[in-house]
């Protein structure tokens, strides 16, 4: 079953959004296998933003991300890493369309709350990055 990697920023935790967020993916249908709340070590903030190191945004980004503890899940479910990125709303906050997590309650694309991966192939690079193998639990909610 398709799985994909999804963190609660620091401005997300910061302003009691997780259960919001994590209520937005429990009521859409989707499955949690894993979830930590973390301190983000800034080698893995590096690691993970790696696609980004030659933006002029990178080390504020990774400031960021480390600043502050993160939830980082993962979820899973037929089409999660799309549906997810649906939920999510546009990276920009500001032209996010209501009704998306971004585009309820966000302003900021420095501060955008949360991240989804953007690919089946980057959710499984991600997930391995964030969590081990004995992190994930796999279970069927009942019928
Ligand atoms: P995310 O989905 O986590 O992936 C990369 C992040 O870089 C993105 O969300 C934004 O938070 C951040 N980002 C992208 N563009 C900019 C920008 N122009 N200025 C600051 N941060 C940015």
């Amino acid at each position: 079953m398709e799985r994909t990697f999804i963190m609660i920023k620091p401005d997300g935790v910061q302003r009691n959004l997780a259960g919001e967020v994590i209520k937005r993916f429990e009521t859409k249908g989707f499955t949690l296998v894993g979830m930590k709340f973390m301190a983000v070590p800034r080698e893995l903030a590096e690691k993970h933003y790696d696609v980004h190191k030659e933006r002029p945004f990178f080390s504020s980004l990774v400031d960021f991300i480390t600043s502050s503890p993160v939830v980082a899940m993962v979820w899973e479910g037929e089409g999660v890493v799309s549906g997810a990125r649906t939920l999510i709303g546009a990276t920009n906050p500001l032209t996010a369309a209501p009704g998306t997590i971004r585009g309820d309650f966000g302003i900021s694309i420095g501060r955008n709350l949360i991240h989804g991966s953007d690919a089946i192939e980057t959710a499984k690079t991600e997930i391995a990055l964030w969590f081990g193998e004995d992190e994930l639990v796999s279970w069927q909610p009942a019928a």
